[in-house]
């Protein structure tokens, strides 16, 4: 009888932790999803990829300021170059980056700001990103697409505040 409970608490230390511990995984999951709004950049929209240059905001790709401290970069990505390749922005502003494709697949690489998304023809990418310590960020494409593709970059200028 002894022998046979002892062996029913060993698996009673097995059977718990494998409970708990997806139960910790999955509440942890939802507490950053839906508490800290973290999670993978999703498509924000489609655009006819035959049309960019004349779809709102792509037709004038640039950066606009929408609140104070905050920026919009409409950008466009197009072998070999991102339109626009250098973005000024104050020390401490929020910049949100709404970008795609004209042509094929790219990326929006900055390393520096944690941005990381595809730019894919007829979709919308959007990511937001804090600019705190001045300096300059640089942007990449980080899909292949072309000889050219390792020319495709540009770069944030983040400006100390006077
Ligand atoms: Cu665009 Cu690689």
């Amino acid at each position: 009888m002894k022998r046979s409970t002892t062996v029913y608490l060993y698996e009673l230390a097995w059977i718990l932790p494998s409970i708990a511990i997806p139960a910790g995984m999955l509440a942890a999951l939802a507490v950053t999803m839906f508490g800290a709004g973290i999670h993978l950049p999703s498509s924000e929209g489609r655009v006819d990829p035959t049309r960019v240059a004349q779809t709102a905001p792509f037709d004038a790709p640039g950066i606009r300021r929408t609140a104070p401290g905050r920026y919009e970069v409409a950008m466009t990505s197009q072998i070999w170059s991102f339109a626009p390749n250098e973005v000024r922005v104050p020390a401490g502003s929020s910049v949100t980056f709404v970008a795609t494709s004209k042509d094929v697949v790219h990326g929006l690489l900055i390393p520096k700001a944690n941005v990381n998304v595809m730019l894919l023809p007829g979709q919308i990418a959007r990511v937001t990103a804090r600019f705190d310590r001045p300096g300059e960020y640089p942007f990449f494409c980080h899909e292949y697409c072309g000889v050219a593709h390792h020319t495709m970059w540009g770069k944030v200028i983040v400006e100390a505040n006077p």
